[in-house]
């Protein structure tokens, strides 16, 4: 056997040990001179065809369409057909569909003060373990689990009130049918038509959080339902999904406009989190805001909650303006979704769960094109750990 003359041979646990050769001291790891970004702000993770978020500009465009136009021209049913096939459709449509056996029974087995959240990323699980969704994820993949969730997500409002889970009519959109199937009965049509509008706003974000977790599983070749699974754990945080349900209560609590000064003054320098307002990309005012506070004017029973929140928002983006000169932060998505959840009658834990019902079109979408990209992502850590060193001996 030859060796080659630069590399030396790996020892053989058996060889007698000759001669300890010197030890190396301990020295700290090399200094990388790659960029580091926290929180990958600003860094180029995939390349994407389905949505273009333009923050400096405040466009919002899915497969190039301006939100604002699709929320005037589409349903949800079609929108979501764009992201997955890139076509836009007139016969595009989604029906809620309804529960499958499995996942009802597992929806049955949760204890009543599960969070909504968790149960739909439960439905999900259960859906992946009965269904065995393989890798590609599909566009029929992604349609059945959409049209499935809000039935799920229903049914397990109703169940944790003692009530029983009600069949999907099928001739509601998905929206509509979601809010059927919470109360029991047909909804107005004026909000059936507003949480369309809210689906159509929410369902496709760029690289956010969970779209990134969701692509992140989809590129190791998991299946479809694991990544929904990991997307839905993701949005679930404040600071991604969780945000209308606390615009909510702290609208609640500044209680009238001539107290939001005081109450934002105080919270931003308590270094407190103003929810509404800041984004990682937008730098101008959030498209979906403009939207949704437009779908929210419509809504007759909301005037007098949108009359505060006008005012708070601007009493808000004033203050910031002077305590945070250098950082842009503009009202975001969740202002507004508050108050079209509220209008359309959802309690605040399940503002969350309904958002992930939107996002549902676009984490397919994602995930499809990051199985077409079919790329392992793995980024790399720069290491700040103590230098290499010897284990102590602890004894016996
Ligand atoms: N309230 C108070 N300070 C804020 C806020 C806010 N809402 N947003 C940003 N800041 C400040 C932050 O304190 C920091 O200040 P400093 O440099 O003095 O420490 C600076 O702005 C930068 O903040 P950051 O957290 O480094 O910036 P980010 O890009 O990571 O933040 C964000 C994005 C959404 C996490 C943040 O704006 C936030 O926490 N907003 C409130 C929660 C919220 O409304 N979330 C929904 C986001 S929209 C839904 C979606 O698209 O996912």
């Amino acid at each position: 056997m030859t060796t080659t003359p630069n590399k030396a041979a790996a020892p053989s646990v058996d060889a007698p040990v000759a001669e300890a050769p010197a030890k190396p001291a301990p020295s700290a790891p090399p200094k990388t001179e790659r960029p580091y970004s926290p929180g990958l702000e600003g860094v180029i993770a995939a390349e994407t065809a389905v949505g273009y978020v333009d923050g400096a500009n405040g466009r919002l465009l899915y497969r190039g369409y301006p939100i604002g136009q699709l929320v005037e021209k589409g349903t949800y049913g079609r929108v979501a057909e764009l992201l997955w096939t890139g076509e836009w459709r007139k016969s595009a449509k989604l029906v809620p569909a309804p529960v499958p056996d499995p996942v009802m029974c597992a929806l049955h087995e949760l204890p009543r003060h599960t969070h909504p959240m968790d149960a739909l990323r439960t439905a999900v699980s259960v859906w992946g373990a009965w269904r065995r969704p393989h890798w590609p994820p599909t566009v029929d993949q992604a349609r059945e689990l959409t049209a499935f969730a809000p039935s799920a997500l229903a049914a397990f409002h109703r169940l944790r009130q003692g009530l029983e889970p009600v069949a999907p009519n099928p001739k509601l959109s998905l929206a509509g049918g979601f809010l059927q199937q919470l109360t029991g009965v047909d909804p107005d049509p004026a909000n059936a038509r507003a949480l369309d509008a809210y689906f159509i706003v929410g369902a496709e974000h760029g690289l956010n959080a969970s779209t990134f977790t969701c692509r992140v599983i989809i590129s190791t070749r998991s299946d479809l339902a694991s990544a929904i699974c990991g997307a839905i754990g993701a949005l679930k945080g404040p600071l991604h999904g969780g945000a209308p349900a606390e615009v909510v209560s702290q609208l609640h609590e500044i209680g009238s406009p001539d107290h939001a000064e005081r109450w934002v003054r105080e919270a931003i320098e308590r270094g407190d989190r103003i929810m509404g307002f800041g984004h990682r990309v937008y730098r101008a005012y959030d498209p979906r805001a403009a939207a949704l506070r437009k779908v929210a004017e419509g809504m007759s029973d909301m005037a007098e909650w949108l009359d505060v929140a006008v005012k708070v928002e601007d009493v808000v983006l004033r203050v910031f303006g002077e305590l945070k000169p250098d950082r842009v932060i503009k009202t975001n998505v969740e202002y507004y979704a508050a108050a079209v959840l509220q209008g359309v009658g959802l309690p605040p834990d399940l503002f969350p769960p309904t958002f992930a019902l939107a996002r549902m079109a676009g984490w397919g979408a994602h995930a499809i094109e990051q199985a077409s990209a079919d790329k392992l992502i793995r980024p790399d850590a720069r290491y700040v750990g103590p230098a290499e060193m010897d284990v102590p001996a602890l004894g016996h």
